[in-house]
């Protein structure tokens, strides 16, 4: 999934951070629309779920509900939850209790509880944390208002019901904490992959693909309104597909053939969209990326050079074990083919677990030689935590020792953190075409933009605005950030 760039100092954090490369809750911003109550969105876990809080609030504006960022003013509360591992779970349950503070001075606060951790627990949520009013899975955000009116006539709600259909297509997300330059699209929700340690597919469900017209429509809007660059989202893109017969969009006569829209089409279609308009999309699965994907990248300038291609493990029986559907072979076969068809400056990125039921220190030091061969720019590490109803839990037993898993990680993590660095350092003296996002982290008078490549680069401000490209040759750099100077 997409994942903003973070300090090399974050990347203990990440090892134990909430959800993917997200080391913190994230708050929506205040809207004001006149809106009768207040809800407070706090969203936990991977962009996706950021994603959905945009849709959230823009099914509550409708109803007349403004959005705050400050929680003592909020007459609704919603925790936006993650279950990818336990530490996220923990999070969320640490975070109800401080609610249950404010609930004491506020009895009518109604506080909810939304995404995968309500969809994996449903109505026991109830049960075991006494505060909530209200549980919605991540398909039933329609749903919002007549649960909230249900809680408001002294009931319980709670609906998790998975849909096969919802993709949310005509709601146009509220851009809530936005930069105003980069924006994420959702392309599809749900995932069929089932890989043994993952929970995603029972708290989202089934795989389904969103009207390619109503993703291009919402590029084109975001474009309009000085928007430069868009992520598409999905579990698994290279699996997007759609079909205008099967989805009854048109009625085709029988001398004409459903064309099917696969991913690279689409991202033709979004590339087309603007030349001025960046494209990025996550997460790619290494068993689905196509030759098709890579040379419709190499077409359009304005599709980055940068694929999240996770790994997981470098070991082929710990790939089985995971069923990743791909062997260390055939992963290392695809980042051939990447840099072949793309060069060898498109950047990579990965996700490593590291102590997965049963991994022996061989098959460790095989997903360290890994990383040794392909040198990835920049990864998400993290230790194996098992998740309850996957098939792991059924199949395997969780043997690895907290204390080794520890260690393997701690060597996944300096490895990267060489890699990174050493493949920074190989950008310097280089010139790269950068999109700017807004001031640097610790300067205002620097301002910060990523290449390509997704690498952030940071470079006297002069007379630059966000959202203007800029040329910058690079003059040093950290393992995580590129610094550098404007050159005309
Ligand atoms: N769809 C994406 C990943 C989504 S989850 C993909 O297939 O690549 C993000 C990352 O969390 C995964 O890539 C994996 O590295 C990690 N993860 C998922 N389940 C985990 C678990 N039970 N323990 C530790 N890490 C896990
Ligand atoms: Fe989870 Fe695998 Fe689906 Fe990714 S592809 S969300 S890891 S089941
Ligand atoms: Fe995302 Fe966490 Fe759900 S990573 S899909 S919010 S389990």
């Amino acid at each position: 999934m997409a994942e903003e760039k973070l300090l090399i100092e974050d990347l203990d954090l990440i090892s134990e951070g909430q959800g993917e490369g997200q080391t913190d809750a994230r708050v929506t911003a205040s809207t004001h629309t006149g809106g009768s109550r207040k809800v407070y969105i706090e969203s936990y876990g991977c962009q996706m779920n950021f994603s959905d809080s945009e849709i959230v609030a823009s099914i509550l504006q409708k109803q007349g509900f403004d959005t705050t960022s400050n929680l003592e003013e909020a007459d609704v509360v919603f925790l936006n939850t993650c279950s990818i591992r336990e530490k996220a779970e923990q999070t969320v349950r640490n975070r109800l209790q401080q609610i249950n503070g404010l609930k004491k001075e506020k009895p009518e606060l109604l506080v909810g509880v939304l995404g995968c951790m309500a969809e994996r627990l449903k109505s026991k949520f109830l049960e075991e944390e006494r505060i909530v009013d209200l549980v919605a899975g991540p398909d039933a955000y329609r749903d919002l208002p007549q649960l909230i009116e249900k809680v408001d006539e002294g009931q319980k709600a709670v609906n998790t019901f998975l849909s096969r259909e919802e993709t949310y297509a005509d709601i146009s997300p509220v851009r809530l904490n936005s930069n105003g330059v980069t924006a994420f699209i959702s392309i599809m929700r749900g995932c069929d992959n089932m890989c043994t340690f993952c929970v995603v597919p029972f708290t989202r469900g089934r795989e389904r693909s969103r009207d390619p017209h109503s993703i291009v429509a919402e590029a084109e809007d975001l474009f309009q309104k000085g928007f430069r660059e868009v992520t598409l989202l999905g579990q698994n893109v290279d699996s997007y597909t759609w079909s205008e017969v099967e989805n009854n969009k048109a009625r085709l006569n029988s001398r004409q053939i459903d064309n099917r829209v696969n991913f690279a089409h689409l991202l033709e279609r979004v590339a087309q969209v603007s030349p001025e308009l960046r494209i990025r999309f996550s997460t790619s699965h290494p068993k689905d990326i196509t030759d098709e994907v890579l040379h419709v990248m190499s077409r359009y300038d304005n599709i980055c050079k940068y694929i999240h291609l996770p790994v997981q493990s470098g070991n082929t029986r710990i790939l089985e074990r995971m069923n990743r559907g791909y062997s260390r072979e055939w992963y290392l076969e695809r980042v051939g083919r990447i840099k072949e068809i793309l060069g060898p400056d498109c950047g990579l990125s990965s996700d490593m677990i590291a102590g997965f039921c049963g991994e022996t220190e061989e098959e460790h030091q095989d997903t360290l030689s890994l990383m040794n061969e392909v040198r990835y720019d920049f990864s998400y590490m993290f230790m194996y935590s098992e998740r309850p109803g996957t098939l792991a839990e059924k199949r395997y037993k969780d043997d690895i020792a907290e204390e080794v898993k520890k260690r393997r990680l701690s060597e996944i993590i300096a490895l990267q953190n060489r890699h990174s660095l050493e493949n920074n350092q190989r950008d310097v003296g280089k010139t790269f075409r950068v999109l700017v996002e807004g001031p640097s982290r610790r300067s205002p008078d620097f301002l910060q933009g990523r290449n390509s490549a997704n690498k952030v680069i940071v470079f006297p401000k002069k007379n630059k605005v966000k959202g203007e490209y800029v040329q910058v040759k690079v003059d040093r750099c950290t393992g995580a950030t590129l610094m550098g100077e404007l050159v005309e």
